[in-house]
């Protein structure tokens, strides 16, 4: 198959490149974001690979209907930026990569976790300028605190996994109960009562309708005074500026994100050089106590090698039988 490739760094074609090694499909790599403006840089493509802030909603995808595109493939496992009933009606094909490595996931949300306690980014940047005071730089102790597991699939399993190996106490929440959580001896809770008893709360549930702005001022106000927030999930989970709030009065003790509500006009360039306009980015960047990764959470070796390898087993499957491997059909998201 021909195959527009877009948001395409350097990564993602080695790894791609790696898996189509038999050449059974074209790919033409774009840099560019697939959005109105760039539709027709598919050219004759009859299919599109697109990451996590590509536009996928109904005016693209009639769009890329209209030059002959029958197909996208997503880079990601999420996929609350695609229309879905848009693509059903044009009969335009969706697949996915339902899973590459939660630990890579898991992993770093954990990063995040021990960063922000024992604040690594605060005493690296001292230690480089000769600074060896440790005023300011208190942590806690994991063991013993409560972790709060707020969707308990893939991702979040594994960071509950983690979490149990430091000897925390796990509560969930999620509309599943999942039998491995269980087995780490995790207590499926309402998200209140979940907010109201963990030290560290991570996300791990898809965005979707019901759960945008799941954490807001009401949900911030239950958690319990200087608690940590960290979320690797989407940034619309959160309401960013309920967020800043919460962190100016000192009601929530430290935040670390990996995913931002706005994060489609910043991660993955280089924008060092030019003026940042997201005014409330810029408000979370000045606080000592929030560390911020720009959506890195998937970028592990094993991580883009399953990723690229998905996409390519998603054409072939298309190619064969008219179907992804791993299609995502409209009812995932009612
Ligand atoms: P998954 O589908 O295995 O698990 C999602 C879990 O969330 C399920 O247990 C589901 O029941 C639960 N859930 C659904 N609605 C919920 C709600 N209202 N409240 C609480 N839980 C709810 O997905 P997986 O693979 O674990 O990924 C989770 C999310 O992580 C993805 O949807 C994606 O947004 C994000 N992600 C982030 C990456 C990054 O690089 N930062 C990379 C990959 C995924």
């Amino acid at each position: 198959m021909h195959v527009a490739v877009y948001s395409t760094r350097r990564y993602d074609r080695d790894f791609l490149e790696r898996a189509n090694a038999a050449g059974r499909h074209r790919l033409s790599y774009l840099e560019a974001r697939l959005e109105p403006a760039t539709v027709a840089a598919a050219g004759e493509a009859d299919a599109v690979c697109a990451f996590v802030n590509d536009r996928l909603d109904a005016e693209v995808l009639r769009a890329l209907h209209g030059r002959g595109v029958r197909l996208v493939v997503l880079r990601s496992a999420g996929f609350n930026h695609v229309d879905l009933a848009a693509a059903a009606a044009l009969g335009i094909a969706v697949g996915r990569v339902p899973a590459y490595s939660p630990h890579a996931v898991a992993e770093h949300a954990v990063a995040l976790v021990l960063a922000l306690n024992r604040k690594i980014h605060k005493a690296y940047a001292r230690v480089r300028e000769g600074n060896f005071a440790l005023d300011g730089l208190l942590g806690f102790d994991l063991v013993g605190r409560t972790v709060g597991v707020v969707g308990t699939g893939q991702i979040g399993t594994v960071f509950a996994r983690i979490m149990a190996g430091f000897g925390c106490t796990l509560l969930a929440h999620a509309p599943v109960q999942e039998p491995a959580c269980l087995a780490l001896g995790a207590r499926y809770v309402p998200l209140r009562e979940l907010l109201a008893g963990s030290d560290i709360v991570s996300l791990h549930c898809p965005l979707t309708p019901d759960t945008r702005h799941l954490i807001d001022a009401a949900a911030l106000a239950q958690m319990k005074r200087g608690a940590m927030l960290v979320n690797t999930s989407r940034g619309g989970v959160i309401d960013t500026r309920a967020v800043i709030r919460a962190l100016k009065t000192g009601h929530l003790g430290s935040l670390g994100l990996d995913v931002y509500e706005e994060e489609g006009d910043l991660f993955f360039r280089d924008l060092s050089g030019e003026v940042l306009r997201d005014d409330v980015f810029a408000r979370l960047l000045t606080f000592p106590n929030v560390v911020i990764t720009g959506h890195q959470g998937f970028f592990t070796e094993e991580a883009l090698a399953a990723i690229a390898q998905t996409t390519i087993d998603n054409l072939d499957a298309f190619a064969a039988e008219g179907r992804p491997r791993h299609p995502v059909s409209v009812e995932r998201v009612v």
